[in-house]
């Protein structure tokens, strides 16, 4: 980072910049509230509460003061409540124990990790400390085509980064920089103070690597219903499996009893779980087995999924589940 890339940069932010409510000061308290509302939420959505949460809690005394109810009234629609409950009990420190003066205290207070503790210490404080957020660190990635930022990696080039005369605006800068320009999809690099030096500009999408999402767990019940000719399966409507055939086959942990009558299955027997993974999802399904008087085919018949393969072999219908009933 070239000292005419640093002008560059902060010269983009000084004319480009949003003007916000919370950059027209130094107010710990103010700058503290923009970010913990930044945290879960888009600048726009936050504005309204930004300003109705300091109508009513003025300072950070008035906060302290205020109850926990009417807290969380004002904070209603924001969202992420913890939120509002931490910035309490942080008020009620502040008021007994004054204003930490640095990133170090900061990080002592209720609700205020790494990212915020350096956000408000270099926004408010002046001191030069790194803030990176998710915007800060699709740009340092892009920059330097790095597809793993890694946490000790991204501490190392913000710090390298940092503008340590103006550490508030050069942080806020990069955080500009990345919602506006360097955006998730469709970078305006042409717009770019940096895109000179970004080596990741012929395909930025490769920075940072998509993450890997990690797949939620969904709990299913299946019926393994053996009748005259087979066993009972449907075609599946709706879903990840939608026009194969397959047991029936719901969510929850058990069918339920109207379920059960409408296949006319008298007692039905738990007959263990099987997990199965979708690309996103991951179902635990727990298996029931049991008789009904018609509906029964031959699954070989028809195009069954993986999963309907594992059920079958679960309820113990193992040449049905291979395709040789
Ligand atoms: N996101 C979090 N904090 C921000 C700030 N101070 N400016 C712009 N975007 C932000």
């Amino acid at each position: 980072m070239t000292p005419a890339l640093r002008r560059a940069l902060l010269a983009w932010y000084d004319a480009e910049r949003r003007e916000l409510p919370w950059r027209g000061t130094r107010d710990p308290y103010r700058i503290l509230l923009s970010e913990v509302l930044l945290q879960q939420t888009r600048v726009a959505q936050a504005l309204p509460y930004y300003r109705r949460f300091l109508e009513r809690f003025p300072t950070v005394g008035a906060l302290a003061a205020a109850g926990e109810e009417e807290v969380l009234r004002i904070w209603q629609g924001a969202g992420y409540y913890a939120r509002a409950r931490r910035l309490r009990a942080l008020a009620g420190q502040v008021v007994r124990s004054g204003w930490p003066k640095d990133r170090a205290g900061l990080l002592r207070l209720p609700g205020v990790g790494p990212y915020t503790a350096a956000a408000v210490a270099s926004i408010a404080f002046g001191e030069p400390v790194a803030a990176v957020d998710g915007n800060v660190r699709r740009v340092l990635a892009r920059v330097h085509a790095e597809p793993e930022p890694g946490p000790a990696w991204l501490e190392r080039v913000a710090a390298a980064w940092l503008e340590p005369a103006r550490p508030g605006d050069w942080n806020q800068a990069l955080m500009e920089l990345g919602a506006r320009v360097c955006t998730p999809r469709n970078p305006d690099c042409a717009a770019c103070p940096l895109a000179a030096i970004c080596r990741g500009r012929a395909a930025p999408e490769r920075y940072p690597a998509p993450r890997q999402r990690r797949a939620r767990t969904e709990e299913r019940w299946a019926l393994v219903l053996r009748a005259p000719g087979g066993v009972v399966l449907e075609r599946r409507s709706a879903g990840q499996l939608a026009g194969l055939w397959g047991v029936p086959m719901g969510p929850g942990a058990a069918p339920p009893e109207e379920v059960l009558a409408r296949y006319r299955a008298g007692a039905v027997k738990a007959t263990g779980t099987v997990s199965h993974a979708f690309s996103h999802r991951r179902l635990v399904v727990h298996v029931f087995r049991g008789r009904a008087p018609k509906g029964g085919v031959a699954p070989a018949a028809w195009p069954l999924a993986e999963l309907d393969r594992k059920l079958l072999r679960a309820a113990g219908l193992e040449d049905a589940a291979e395709g040789e009933a």
